[in-house]
């Protein structure tokens, strides 16, 4: 998986994802990232890339130039390594995501999705967003981390990247796929207790030292239905659903 990311701060990405498992994932080759600064795109002598909004307004807007050239000279970049390459993909268009409040929420089942892409590219906004026009000719996907308003698109790209990147064989070990496997179910995690058996006088529930396989996997579903009802109702009630419908 290659993420490209179309950026006014590079270093806020390559920084951001240069730690712990992802960084890990890129020593292995496993995947891939590279932020571009779409300011190197522009064809002002002063390197603007921002102007006015027509009609006023506050604050100022990304201009449609620059990040027309920047996104086109990525496609095409794209475009050339899979045909040198022969991969099946040649050809197939390549999902290009703006990263914005505007967008639909991002969520576990749309990053399974994405996770199916070998390429995706993230168009991060700043200032007061980005001309309409040439988000209408290069943007395939509007998407939101939820609803509050960023400073930036940095940060939801980053997001979006590590929950992607962690659905690509080969990123998690073992241990720390088994981690999660709840959430993919549509609930919560069920509560999870390490040494010592008894901190601040609260013991670790005794089902968790019987041995006994079955009953510990009994119990943490029990849980993981039970947290999700009181903390998540919307989930619960959507998981109570399939599930009356898979019975
Ligand atoms: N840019 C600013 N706020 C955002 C959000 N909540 N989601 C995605 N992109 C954003």
């Amino acid at each position: 998986m290659f993420f490209h990311v179309l950026t006014l701060f590079p270093d806020m990405i390559m920084s951001g994802l240069d730690t712990s498992i992802l960084k890990r994932a890129m020593e292995r080759g496993i995947i891939r990232a590279q932020a571009v600064n779409i300011r190197d795109y522009t064809l002002d002598k002063h390197q603007k890339v921002d102007d006015y909004p027509y009609g006023g307004g506050a604050g100022m807007l990304m201009q449609a130039q620059p990040v027309y050239d920047c996104t086109m000279a990525v496609l095409s970049d794209i475009e050339k390594r899979r045909e040198q390459d022969g991969l099946r993909e040649a050809g197939k268009p390549t999902r290009v995501i703006y990263v914005t409040p505007q967008g639909k929420v991002f969520d576990q089942k749309m990053a399974e999705e994405f996770a199916k892409e070998e390429e995706l590219i993230f168009l991060c906004g700043h200032y007061e967003g980005i001309d309409e026009r040439v988000l209408e000719e290069v943007v395939t996907d509007y998407v939101s981390i939820g609803d509050y308003v960023l400073t930036g698109g940095e940060l939801p790209a980053m997001v979006i990247i590590d929950a992607v990147s962690r659905l690509v064989p080969g990123v998690l070990n073992n241990d720390e796929s088994a981690m999660t496997e709840s959430f993919d179910q549509g609930l919560l995690e069920y509560p999870q207790y390490s040494r010592p058996g008894i901190w601040h006088d609260k013991e670790v529930p005794p089902i968790l030292l019987s041995g006994d396989h079955k009953k510990v996997e009994e119990w943490r579903r029990e849980q993981s239905i039970l947290r999700t009802k009181e903390r998540r109702p919307d989930l619960y009630e959507k998981w109570r659903n399939e599930h009356d419908r898979c019975q």
